[in-house]
Order: C-alpha cells, then sequence, then structure tokens
C-alpha cells in the first residue's frame, strides 16, 4: 500500500488517563514538614492523582492511547508511528514504553520509539509526529505518560508537592486544511544542572547504585521557565503573524501557578487567559499539556477554527511549543 505525502496535519483526537487516587496537600502535610497553604500558595496546586503500584507509564499511556483513537474515530491499524514522550519509562533504556503501547493497542503497522525531552516532551513529540504524519500520509499517536511519583523523595519538601501521574495522547492524522500550524524548540543545555534526576550510567559504579531521585534548583529552573515561556509564546506569535488576541486557548505545561502569573505579567496578559489545572493534578510532567487538552476536549471548549498555542519548558533545559487550529473534520 501506498500513501501520498500529505501536506497538512491536524490534531484529530485527544485521550487523557489520570489514576483513581487522589492525594491532597492535607495528606502529604500529615507526614512532611509542609502545609496546604505553603504548597497552594507557592504553586496553585491543591490535590494530585497517583499512579497505583500496577499501573505504569504503559498501562496508563495505552488507556489515554485509545481514547484518543476513539476521539479521532481511527483504529490501531491505522497507525503509522507511535511516539512516546516520558522521563519515566517503563524500563530504564529498553524495550521502549513506546514499544510496548504499540503491542498492547495492536498497533500493527505502526513504528515505535520513545523521546524524552522531560516537560517538554510532548512539545518535542508532536513536532516529529507531525514530520512523520506529513512524510507517510498517514496517522501517528504521540502518547505522553509520566508515573513521576515514582522518581520523587518523598522526604523532599521541595519536589514532591510539585508532582502528579497521569497520561494524555493525541492522535495526528493527514488533513485538507492545516490544523498544525508551527512548532517552536529549544534547548539551553548549560543549564542541565538545574534540573536532574540522580540515575544513569555515567560511570561504571553507578549500575550499583540505588535508582535516583529528582533534584532541582527551584528557583533557577522558576526563573528559565518565566524566560523561556515568553519567548515560545512570542516566537509562534510573530512567526505566524499572529496577536495575543487571536488566540482562544493558551495551554501551558502546568508547572506552577506562579510561572504562569509572571509570564502573563510580563507580556500584559491577563492571567486567567492561561488554562490551569495544575490545582487538581499538579505538574504531570510531559503529559501536563495533552491532559489540558483533553479536558477542555470534554468540556467541549475546542470550537471549529479556534487557534491552540501550547508551551512547555523542562529538564535540559528544554523548551518548545506549537500553535494549532482546531480543525475538527480533515
Ligand atoms: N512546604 C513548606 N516549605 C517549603 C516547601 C514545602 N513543600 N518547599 C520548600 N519550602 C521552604 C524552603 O525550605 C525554604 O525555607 P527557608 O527559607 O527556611 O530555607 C522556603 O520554603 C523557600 O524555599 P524556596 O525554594 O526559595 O521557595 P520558592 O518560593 O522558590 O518556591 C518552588 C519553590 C515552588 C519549587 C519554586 O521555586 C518553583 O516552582 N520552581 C520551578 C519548579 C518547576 O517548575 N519545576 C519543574 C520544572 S520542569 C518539569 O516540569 C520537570
Amino acid at each position: 500500500m501506498s500513501f501520498p505525502p500529505s501536506q497538512h496535519v491536524r490534531v484529530a483526537g485527544v485521550g487523557a488517563y489520570l489514576p483513581e487516587r487522589v492525594v491532597t496537600n492535607e495528606e502529604l502535610s500529615a507526614s512532611l514538614d509542609t502545609s496546604h497553604e505553603w504548597i497552594l500558595s507557592h504553586t496553585g496546586i491543591h490535590q494530585r492523582h497517583l499512579a497505583a503500584p500496577g499501573e505504569s507509564a504503559s498501562s496508563m499511556g495505552l488507556l489515554a492511547a485509545r481514547r484518543a483513537l476513539e476521539d479521532a474515530h481511527l483504529l490501531p491499524g491505522d497507525l503509522a508511528m507511535v511516539i512516546v514522550t516520558t522521563s519515566t519509562a517503563d524500563y530504564a533504556s529498553y524495550p521502549s514504553t513506546a514499544a510496548i503501547i504499540q503491542g498492547n493497542l495492536g498497533a500493527v503497522n505502526a513504528g515505535a520509539f520513545d523521546l524524552n525531552a522531560a516537560c517538554a516532551g510532548f512539545a518535542y513529540g508532536v513536532a516529529m509526529g507531525k514530520c512523520y504524519c506529513q512524510a507517510q500520509g498517514r496517522p501517528v499517536l504521540v502518547v505522553a505518560s509520566e508515573v513521576n511519583s515514582r522518581i520523587l523523595d518523598w522526604h523532599d519538601r521541595g519536589t514532591c508537592v510539585l508532582f502528579g501521574d497521569g497520561a494524555g495522547a493525541v492522535v495526528l492524522a493527514p488533513s485538507s486544511r492545516p490544523g498544525m500550524l508551527h512548532e517552536v524548540l529549544g534547548a539551553d543545555g548549560t543549564g542541565a544542572g538545574y534540573l536532574v534526576r540522580e540515575a544513569g550510567l555515567r560511570t561504571p559504579e553507578d549500575i550499583l547504585r540505588p535508582p535516583g531521585f529528582v533534584r532541582m534548583d527551584g528557583r533557577a529552573v522558576f526563573q528559565f521557565a518565566v524566560r523561556a515561556m515568553e519567548n515560545v509564546i512570542r516566537r509562534l506569535l510573530s512567526e505566524t503573524g499572529h496577536g495575543l488576541e487571536d488566540i482562544q486557548h493558551f495551554i501551558p505545561h502546568q508547572a506552577n501557578g506562579r510561572i504562569l502569573d509572571a509570564v502573563a505579567r510580563n507580556m500584559g496578559l491577563a492571567p486567567e487567559r492561561f488554562f490551569r489545572n495544575i490545582q487538581h493534578v499538579a505538574n504531570t510532567s510531559s503529559a501536563s499539556i495533552p491532559i489540558a487538552l483533553a479536558e477542555l476536549r470534554r468540556q467541549g471548549a475546542l470550537k471549529q477554527g479556534d487557534l491552540i498555542l501550547t508551551v512547555a519548558f523542562g529538564a535540559g533545559l528544554v523548551y518548545g511549543g506549537s500553535l494549532l487550529r482546531w480543525e475538527a473534520e480533515g
């Protein structure tokens, strides 16, 4: 079977999955030197969902993927590629979480690979997925799935209160009209030390160490995040000839409400223009944007022709975003 390359690509379906267990700030305060007031005032977070022992990046991602395919009215066999963005893969090296999802989904005509750009993974995933969809003229599934709870030091109040678990997915499909309009990706690797998971194989002895936790210079990451998000938004708009007022939905990575307030202030934007669900999901890393997109989709808030701007940053340090037009039909 041969398929012509497709000029345009749209987001044809969205899905998400959040684990059932909800942990409130009050519950965390019972075992940690913190308080609901501190967490809420410093981050905007009320609660987070945490994965059950039997759940993993692949099992949560599979559920989000099925929902996205259903939303797109497509079958697993239609897919040309399964891309999974995660920092908490089922296996440290291989097999990829994407291969596990591809197998469990029955996406028999698709390739599969994982992509790690930390919390900006989804921005990178859709940019790569768009290219492959265009080249092959067939749909691509991008899944973002994170079990952050497994890499947190639950004694470190500076990090563990910030994150949650969950998965989101989109199906990118060839389209007669432009849906994915523009992408911006970037990095500043000189800041790699600011946000690190202490696990890896830099020396032979590392194989003997216990799996490491997330360590972060919160202030440095905060400052980078504000600069990077503003930069991505300005570039997406200026490179497509749009203004702030043209955008119906700003969907930022949900890392900290105060970061969003600072970006809004710097850009002269009302803070409520940024979609927020951080209060009930916390920071779900690369899954945060597709989870937010699925929430808006479920609410019926995405209307034909709406312009959606997504923007994220993450460990690396990396950043990225995309400008989409919501095209309900291809
Ligand atoms: N409860 C109570 N007190 C706390 C807590 C907590 N959970 N965490 C830190 N504190 C204390 C600190 O110990 C410190 O106390 P001290 O003054 O006695 O030393 C005080 O609060 C201030 O600590 P700071 O770290 O300076 O607090 P800050 O106002 O910078 O807020 C935060 C910390 C929320 C982490 C902020 O820096 C931030 O959000 N940074 C960005 C983090 C981020 O976005 N990370 C993810 C990036 S990418 C990705 O998503 C993987």
